[in-house]
């Protein structure tokens, strides 16, 4: 994917995920300037780099004059709504990171200002673009792994720089609640949730449990465990999966022959080739072409993954 014409972009909020907005944004030849606003500016360092400009407050820029059609909303959750109208108010398009806003309720007056401003809108569930889900989703489809029998996702460790207000389930196991979602075809609602404060003074550990007639899912999230992991194992019927959504690597079991009395067995296994891409990249790519094309994009799954929580 390619677009032609030179654009300005807006990165507002330059934590820890606007400054990898800003790392991947910053690589696009085709993007002249980069308008980064952070209320807390002083607080960062800022990268020295030409096509970038920082500023502090949104509300005294001149968007118009600065030309500025495409934004990436990367602040606290619960800002989302505010800072959404006001850039779509602006006639911008916008990337909102995940989670859409802090419940559905609040995601759905995004969602629907967006289609009244009829501008693009489109939430950062980042992990739909990493390239093992898009082949997941196509085994899914194809019925590769005949019925499921569990579907289990880890995302646990590391903890993140700042924790205060964060609530792990809406900031870490939505990734998985939506992959979930998203594979399946269906909105899982996930009624046992347990929350637990095992090291830190938040919630650092979440387990989400659900069972849908004889399919059974469980999703472990937390910031505590010394080593990153997120991975997913698949057991169907006719094979069974392992999935590493860091490393990029698909591998499929597909028959267990028993060999001895001693239960000493052989695991056929292949690892399915993936050709390995920067999910963020390919979601702001996606984005931006998406908004240039003025193609609206649907942003339902982002408001059944905070209903899939209860939210
Ligand atoms: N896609 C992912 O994998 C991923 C990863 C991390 C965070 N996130 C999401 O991104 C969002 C931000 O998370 P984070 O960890 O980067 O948070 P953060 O606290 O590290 O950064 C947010 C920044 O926004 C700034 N900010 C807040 N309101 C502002 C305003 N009105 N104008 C300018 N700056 C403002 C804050 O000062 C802060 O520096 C959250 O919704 C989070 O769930 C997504």
């Amino acid at each position: 994917m390619k677009f032609k014409k030179k654009l300005n972009y807006l990165i507002v909020g330059y934590g820890t995920i606007g400054k990898i907005h800003l790392k991947i944004l910053s690589k696009f030849k085709n993007i002249e300037k980069i308008f980064v606003v952070e209320k807390d500016i002083a607080k960062h360092p800022k990268k020295k780099i030409n096509k970038v400009h920082f500023f502090k407050d949104l509300k005294k820029l001149n968007l118009k004059i600065m030309k500025i059609k495409l934004a990436s909303i990367c602040t606290e959750t619960e800002t989302h709504l505010d800072i959404a109208k006001y850039l779509l108010n602006n006639s911008i398009n916008v990337l909102v990171e995940k989670p859409l806003a802090q419940n559905s309720h609040t995601a759905k007056k995004i969602i629907n200002f967006a289609v009244k401003k009829n501008k693009t809108l489109f939430t950062g569930h980042v992990e739909r673009f990493n390239p093992v889900i898009t082949k997941l989703k196509k085994l899914f489809e194809k019925n590769y792994f005949g019925k499921i029998y569990s579907i289990s996702l880890q995302r646990i460790g590391p903890e993140p720089p700042k924790l205060k207000n964060r609530d792990i389930v809406l900031d870490l196991s939505i990734h998985d609640v939506d992959l979930i979602n998203f594979l399946t075809g269906d909105t899982n609602i996930f009624k046992k949730i347990i929350k637990i404060k095992n090291k830190l003074d938040v919630y650092d550990s979440a387990h989400l449990i659900l069972k849908r007639r004889k399919l059974f899912i469980y999703i472990e999230s937390n910031w505590i465990s010394p080593t990153k992991f997120r991975t997913i194992r698949i057991i169907g019927e006719k094979k069974s999966a392992d999935a590493d959504l860091i490393e990029q690597k698909l591998n499929v079991n597909y028959k267990t022959e028993f060999k001895n009395k001693l239960g000493v067995n052989k695991i056929n296994s292949k690892s399915i080739k993936i050709e390995k891409k920067e999910p963020l990249k390919e979601q702001l790519k996606f984005f931006i072409y998406s908004s240039l094309s003025n193609k609206k994009l649907s942003n339902q799954f982002a408001l059944k993954s905070l209903k899939s929580i209860g939210l």
